[in-house]
């Protein structure tokens, strides 16, 4: 449970360095793709907490249904509480019940459910035919590519748009270290390692999601950039203990693991001193039925 709340923590503590990294013309198109409709009906995979949603529902104008699948259901009162928050600090009206809860607004209605189960088994969870667009943000990394196609293939089989944001490219640190390339292709190794569900796209997920999107959409992309500042501080911590803890999960030569804890510290003391940055760039992607603009 503690390990859960942990990763709630992470996931809310890392929203400002995901919204500063999106990429704002893709999102502006996504904008102006939905704007011709006036009640818009989303569903948010992979939701966590409920960020990707809390960061579009104000952007988008008109009322709007959200439906958020996450297979943790530990996060459906953070995700909760934080609509709530959100209401009760604008002064707006809101019911909550159960999985739902709504929210009025002087311009808009707003609802949101959030469904227990696996992104998977999405036409299961869902009437699809209702949905104008689906959401994943940081989502897709972990999953292989034949879970991408079950995944993708009732969403393209009914002409949903997609707009898939936060999907890991490639990182850098500043100042560089000599052992900086050896540790970040070993951490890309290990997001790649072969699971019971086949081998993780790691950082070739934005390529095959494109790649697979744009068969049956057109489709937009641009790169989003979390800029890790030296005063980000905790931000930095984070990235350098889930490096420390992935590497040596991977069969490599000792002579490598014994440079890692040394490289790590360095690390550290360049994050305590103020002196460390890191730049990770992901994929945003946007698609759409290429005939269609839903109305
Ligand atoms: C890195 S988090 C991102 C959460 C959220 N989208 C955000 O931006 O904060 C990935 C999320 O995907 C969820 N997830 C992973 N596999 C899933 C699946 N098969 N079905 C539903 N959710 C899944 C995890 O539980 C986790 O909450």
């Amino acid at each position: 449970m503690e390990e859960q709340n942990d990763y709630a923590n992470w996931l809310n503590d890392r929203y400002p360095f995901d919204s500063e990294a999106r990429n704002k013309s893709l999102e502006a198109k996504v904008l102006d793709y939905l704007k011709p409709k006036e009640v818009v009906h989303l569903l948010d995979v992979g939701a966590g907490t409920g960020s990707n949603t809390l960061y579009l529902m104000d952007k988008i104008k008109g009322d709007q249904h959200w439906y958020l699948i996450e297979q943790d259901t530990s996060f459906k009162p953070i995700f909760l509480r934080r609509i709530e928050d959100f209401a009760t600090f604008h002064k707006y009206e809101w019911q909550a019940s159960n999985n739902k809860i709504q929210v009025t607004t002087p311009t808009k209605e707003l609802s949101f459910e959030f469904i227990e189960g696996s992104l998977l088994e999405l036409a299961q969870l869902v009437r699809l035919d209702k949905i104008d667009l689906v959401l994943a943000n940081a989502v897709f990394d972990l999953f292989s590519k034949e879970q991408l196609q079950q995944f993708l293939n009732p969403i393209v089989q009914a002409g949903i748009a997609c707009y898939f944001t936060l999907n890991y490219k490639s990182q850098s640190f500043h100042p560089e270290d000599p052992f900086d390339n050896t540790f970040i292709s070993l951490y890309e190794d290990h997001m790649e390692r072969p699971q019971a569900t086949g081998q993780a796209t790691g950082k070739q997920v934005g390529p095959y999601l494109a790649t697979y999107l744009e068969t049956f959409q057109t489709i937009e992309q641009g790169i989003s950039t979390w800029q890790i500042q030296k005063e980000d501080i905790k931000m930095h911590y984070y990235l350098l203990s889930y490096m420390e803890r992935a590497i040596p999960e991977l069969p490599i030569q000792e002579e490598v693991i014994t440079l890692l804890p040394k490289w790590i510290q360095r690390k550290k003391d360049l994050v305590i001193t103020r002196q460390l940055e890191l730049t990770v760039q992901h994929w945003d992607i946007f698609s759409y039925p290429s005939n269609l603009i839903k109305d």
